[in-house]
């Protein structure tokens, strides 16, 4: 006997439930007929999957259509019926079978979908009535299953720190360059102007590739400890004019504190053209500085040394977290130590001995002059979002980098 709903004239909570659990019963015959029943599942032909289809209408129809389903008899019947004091029990018990019911059809609707796909896959070289039949039988994958969802990504606050840096210059005309992170003695000390077997060479502290002690020593390979080779390597490449950025890791033997870490990232800069002077270099910094932290920030230069420019200096930008003022409130001010003032860069005019090593290419240093500079990537974002330890930014902990996105 088909089931039907029939009238409640007992609302206790027992018969509620026997009420409920005839109806399940009723749809989980109902699953089986339509799925199981015969050895259905093994239909191969087309045209009975049509057939399967209807079947699934109906079955449909019957427990949810709209105007005359099971759901809305129970709605009628027994909710409607209901008198007072049952109707918060009962309206409970009429919205569970809702949910019940309306998965079980949906259920019934995807295993359908799903061996139809599968017999389709079966039988290659059938037409197919539709796109989305036709796509259901891509080799392996089931289209009918729901996807997976990846988490999106975002930029690493360092990268996107170089990124904006990169912008600015690009803005002014600079194109980007890069070159090897394990490089020669040549293009990371050598043509810089490094002298050999000097302690500068030290400073560094650099990362050799072990096992190069057979090589002569400008063609022993370490781990670039600036991007400052690049400006060689491209002086090779490029004749002047030139203006290039180079974003790019470095290393150095140091160990890993709130902030050192023996990978980090720098930012260089070259420009090589006739007559560059040192103003120029001010002027382009002092705008990059202003383009990036706002233009309230001021710049300042002290000498410095480094054996690739002369002169050299390091430059200062107004500290742009107390505004220059040394104080945050009664607080001192951490990141510029008080001093009103943050070191944010070398840099220094290209010296004429660096020329001498690409002077072929056109770099007489008679006839060219330019600046250059390097800042450290990470320290700036550091300053910028405010970080207190270098670490966070590579330990990967993803609580921490979800905070920039
Ligand atoms: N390469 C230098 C460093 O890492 C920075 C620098 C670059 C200085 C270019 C001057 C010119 O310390």
């Amino acid at each position: 006997m088909a089931y039907t709903v029939s009238k409640l004239t007992d609302y206790s909570a027992a018969a509620l439930e026997r009420a409920s659990a005839e109806l399940v019963g009723a749809l989980e015959e109902d699953v089986r007929k339509l799925l199981f029943d015969d050895g259905k599942r093994a239909l191969p032909h087309e045209a009975e999957w049509k057939l399967r289809w209807e079947e699934w209408k109906i079955f449909r129809d019957r427990w949810i259509a709209r105007k005359s389903g099971i759901l809305t008899q129970v709605n009628d019947v027994w909710l409607k019926g209901a008198p007072k004091e049952a109707k918060r029990s009962a309206g409970q018990l009429v919205n569970d079978l809702k949910k019940k019911v309306e998965e079980e059809v949906a259920r019934a609707e995807a295993t359908l979908a799903r061996w139809e796909a599968d017999d389709q896959r079966a039988s290659p070289g059938q037409s197919f009535a539709s796109m989305d039949d036709a796509l259901r039988v891509v080799e392996g994958v089931d289209i009918s299953l729901p996807g997976v969802r990846r988490p999106i990504g975002a930029e690493h606050p360092v990268i996107k720190t170089t990124n904006e840096m990169v912008r600015v210059f690009q803005k002014l005309g600079y194109s980007v360059a890069d070159g090897p992170v394990v490089e020669t003695d040549y293009y990371n000390f050598e043509a810089l102007n490094f002298p050999a077997n000097h302690p500068a060479r030290d400073t560094q502290d650099t990362l050799f590739i072990a096992g190069q002690q057979g090589k002569p020593q400008r063609e022993r390979l370490l781990l670039r400890t600036h991007t400052s080779p690049v400006q060689i390597r491209t002086m090779e490449k490029m004749r002047p004019p030139i203006r290039i950025v180079i974003p790019g890791i470095v290393h150095r033997n140091d160990p890993p504190d709130a902030s050192h870490s023996p990978m980090f990232h720098q930012i260089e800069g070259l420009a090589v053209d006739t007559n560059i002077t040192f103003g120029d270099l001010k002027g382009t910094l002092d705008h990059a500085m202003k383009e990036l932290f706002g233009s309230s920030v001021k710049t300042s230069f002290r000498p410095s040394f480094f054996p690739f420019t002369e002169p050299s200096a390091e430059m200062l930008v107004s500290c742009f977290i107390c505004g220059g003022s040394g104080r945050r409130g009664t607080e001192p001010c951490r990141p510029c130590k008080q001093t009103g003032w943050i070191e944010i860069l070398g840099c220094g005019m290209v010296d004429p001995n660096v020329f001498e090593f690409v002077k072929d290419n056109g770099y007489d240093p008679k006839r060219v002059s330019g600046f250059a500079f390097g800042m450290g990537a990470d320290r700036i974002a550091l300053l910028k979002y405010g970080v207190d330890d270098l670490q966070l930014f590579f330990n990967g902990d993803v609580r921490f980098l979800a905070q920039f996105v």
